[in-house]
């Protein structure tokens, strides 16, 4: 199966790079195909903890092409701290391989980020605050700059004059109107002091600092820099296996998930196409991550969400707090409405379960399998319809719970028999086989039903 895409089937934080990570031995490529550094994954290798925003999970493996894709927006800042840190502990990042047509997070992007979560207020959509949406809303607008861009300090000079300006005054409005929201709040506003952040230039997005900021690091990626598109083919070509890895999951895309508590980049599987640089034919297969429960960060309607004791054994025993924020993420019961929603989304040929003992010792399971609207309609499908979906009460499937510590556990006849049950529930509502189960942080401890999936390496 030379083009294999991994995808998130929630609301993302299910694993995926655990997963990639497995899967990546089998390899040649590996490749990111969207999202930036508001992502976060994190690998235990010999009990060594990895943790990264944007280097593709395969860079533990020092013989793997890993590539950044032309559709990830990247922040050269954070990439360079990666490869520093990775040095450090004597990982070889020679095959790390980023897109020419990347574009890139600018300082003004994050600023942008932040002023625009806090003008929204109660109505912010709890973003990672890395400058994602008004990267994206830039390359849309077509005043991007693209990784091939640092490589030419004139072009790059004029790139950011044109796309600072409209960034300048929007800082400056947003800063203005911030200003008049607490003076109307009645909270102290020191005279004149707003008022000069709101007109002295910011030292941030001074046009020169930061192109020769940006300059220097052109050269530093400079060995880096390739055409990622012509790699995968290279490798499909030949027969090897490329992972396309997302990052998020289905319910955070922009067109199909819970929007506007969505990122802004498309996290399903057809996408890996358009941020890859390969044709829809080049991919054989899609494994979809999901945890055992459900988990979200930022705002947005997450209909089986817990705040009960459930919830609270599934935030400390899963340690649900989020590698890029540190924030404490919402937890509740696997939704299959909306996982089955997912799997249809993506095309799913495999499933992979997550964090399955979490849920030892929680007592029965539950896991949502319609919902019924405020006035009574039941929905068995996901609602296209977002109000619906804000106040829809999920209705449930109870299920026997284990209590067995299943950590130990390497094989299907290993779990207890409310574990395969449950297991069977979700891959019978769901409608696709489950293939992986990870039953601990470490690499080691997953379970393969039906055996390992061979891919070509060589
Ligand atoms: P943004 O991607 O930073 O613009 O954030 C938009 C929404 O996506 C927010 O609700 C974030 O919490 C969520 N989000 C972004 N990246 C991740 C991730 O890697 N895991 C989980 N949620 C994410």
């Amino acid at each position: 199966m030379p083009g294999l895409v991994i995808v998130g089937a929630q609301w993302g934080d299910e694993g995926k790079g655990k997963v990639t990570d497995l899967l990546a031995e089998g390899a040649t490529t590996i490749v990111r195909f969207q999202g930036g550094n508001n992502a976060g994954h994190t690998i235990v290798r010999d009990g060594e903890e990895f943790k990264f925003h944007l280097i593709p999970s395969g860079i533990l493996y020092p013989d793997k092409i890993c590539a950044i894709g032309n559709g990830v927006v990247m922040d050269p800042r954070i990439l360079l701290g990666e490869i520093d840190g990775l040095k450090r502990r004597g990982v070889d990042v020679g095959n790390l391989r980023i897109s020419a047509n990347a574009h890139l997070i600018m300082p003004y992007h994050v600023l942008l980020d932040t002023a625009g979560e806090v003008k929204l207020g109660k109505l912010s959509i709890g973003t990672t605050r890395r400058g994602i949406g008004p990267c994206y809303a830039d390359k849309a607008l077509r005043l991007g700059i693209r990784v091939q861009d640092l490589l030419d300090e004139k072009i790059l000079r004029k790139k950011i004059m044109a796309a600072l300006e409209p960034k300048q005054q929007a800082l400056r409005e947003l800063s203005v109107q911030r200003r008049k929201l607490r003076k109307e709040a009645g909270e102290g506003v020191r005279e004149g002091a707003d008022q000069t952040v709101a007109e002295a230039p910011d030292p941030r997005l001074d046009l020169h600092a930061m192109t020769e900021e940006f300059a220097g690091y052109g050269h530093r990626l400079e060995p880096h820099i390739a055409d990622t598109a012509h790699l995968c083919w290279e490798a499909l070509d030949g027969g090897q296996t490329v992972l396309f890895e997302g990052a998020q999951a289905t319910l955070l895309d922009l067109d199909h998930g819970t929007y506007p508590f969505v990122t802004s980049s498309n996290p399903i599987a057809g996408a890996a196409c358009v941020g890859a640089g390969v044709g829809p034919t080049d991919i054989d297969e899609v494994w979809g991550v999901a945890k055992a429960y459900a988990t979200r960060v930022g705002a947005g309607p997450f209909p089986t969400e817990l705040e009960d004791e459930a919830g609270r054994h599934m935030l400390e025993r899963g340690r649900e707090f989020g590698t890029t924020t540190g924030r404490e993420r919402r937890c509740g019961w696997m939704d299959l409405v909306a996982l089955r929603y997912a799997v249809r989304l993506n095309r799913m040929s495999a499933l992979t379960i997550t964090k399955l003992d979490v849920l030892s010792g929680i007592g029965s399971l539950k896991v949502a399998v319609r919902y019924r609207s405020k006035e009574g309609a039941v929905f068995d499908e996901f609602p296209y319809h977002q109000s619906i979906l804000h106040s829809a009460e999920p209705e449930y499937e109870e299920l026997p719970g284990f209590d067995a510590d299943i950590t130990g556990c390497r094989s299907e006849a290993e779990l207890p028999a409310a574990a395969r049950d449950y297991l069977g529930f979700i891959a019978e509502f769901a409608g696709v086989p489950i293939r992986l189960v990870g039953v601990g942080p470490s690499r080691d401890q997953v379970i393969w039903i039906g055996g390992e999936p061979s891919l070509r390496a060589a």
